[in-house]
């Protein structure tokens, strides 16, 4: 194999940019030539090409965003958009393809390895929701920022005595909420995966004001419902005011941690060593902290669960 291109494509994750700097050097490593697609499966319809030489990307490894750009293509979704897309491979010379991105982006390159096209896909999202990685590049710094923002919120919170509901991203997924609402020291914690109980959330609030404790946070995954739903049933039971915080885009940004330079280092380098080595229709990941590879369309069709001792231990930390 001479040139692979790469590409990020739905929701951007810091630590994308970390992943394509790996992708680029590590083909360098192999004499093999890489070819950045702009905007993800849209710049692949549109043909929107760039050379990615190591000097490339200097200087990218810290930043957050993705400097190739993101899009979700609706056309990639057709099978004539998917046709145009691997005829503007082909006539490009790309023989493999590594896809950063999250489920929506490897269902695109199943469908490209099934026409012939190989394909590994690297896991990109804040989300965390990807089954087959135990993390998924961007979810630490996401967390890292949530809890920086409730620790922020707490202060206030605690000087006027009240209630804040955190409205966090995540989807369909709960880790987000899950992992930041630990971090972060939260009283009640909910997810879509476990149901909502509300005579619960309450009890702790009430709880918490009889042995003196100024404020209550709780952290709401996006996937529950709004923030201000909760807000207002919260209120309609116990008659307290509580104040809403929709975290939102600011979750997507800033600089990536250590930790996510590091999976997506190692990421992005298994994913051109797979694909150099044959294989097609992969997706690297990491699993106690081994680099581990599965079948895309497995993966796809599994689900990621929430660790239930992590679910019960920030029952029992919320005491
Ligand atoms: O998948 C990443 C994510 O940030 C989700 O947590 C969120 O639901 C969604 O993307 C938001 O998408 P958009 O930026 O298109 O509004």
């Amino acid at each position: 194999m001479r040139t692979i291109g790469v590409l990020t494509s739905g929701g951007d994750a810091p630590g994308m940019n970390a992943a394509i700097r790996a992708v680029v050097r590590q083909a360098a490593a192999l004499n093999m030539e890489v070819i950045g697609i702009a905007r993800g499966y849209a710049g692949l319809i549109q043909g929107d090409f760039r050379r990615l030489n190591t000097g490339a990307v200097a200087d990218i490894i810290h930043r957050g965003g993705t400097i190739l750009l993101t899009a979700r293509s609706e056309e990639f979704r057709t099978e004539a958009g998917r046709a145009i897309a691997l005829d503007n491979l082909r006539r490009e010379g790309i023989e493999g393809l590594v896809v950063i991105g999250g489920d929506g982006s490897f269902h695109g390159a199943v469908h490209l390895a099934k026409k012939g096209m190989p394909t590994v896909g690297i896991p990109g999202t804040i989300d965390n929701d990807i089954a087959g990685t135990d993390y998924t590049i961007g979810f630490d710094t996401a967390v890292n920022t949530a809890v920086e923002a409730i620790n922020r919120i707490r202060d206030t919170a605690t000087s006027h005595e009240r209630i804040f509901i955190i409205e966090v991203m995540g989807r369909h997924s709960g880790q987000i909420a899950l992992a930041a609402g630990i971090a972060g020291g939260a009283e009640s914690i909910l997810i879509p995966e476990y149901p909502v109980d509300y005579d619960q959330v309450v009890e702790r609030i009430e709880r918490g004001r009889h042995r003196g404790k100024l404020h209550s946070i709780i952290v709401v995954a996006e996937g529950v419902g709004s923030a201000l739903e909760v807000s207002r049933e919260i209120g309609k039971r116990t008659k307290l005011e509580s104040r809403v915080t929709i975290l939102g885009h600011i979750q997507r940004g800033g600089a990536p941690t250590a930790f996510d330079c590091l999976l997506a280092s190692r990421l992005g380098a298994h994913a051109v060593k797979l694909l150099a080595s044959g294989a097609s229709s992969r997706m690297v990941g990491i699993a106690a902290n081994e680099l581990v590879d599965r079948d895309l369309e497995t993966i796809l069709q599994e689900k990621k669960t929430i660790d239930p001792d992590l679910y019960r231990l920030a029952e029992v930390l919320a005491l």
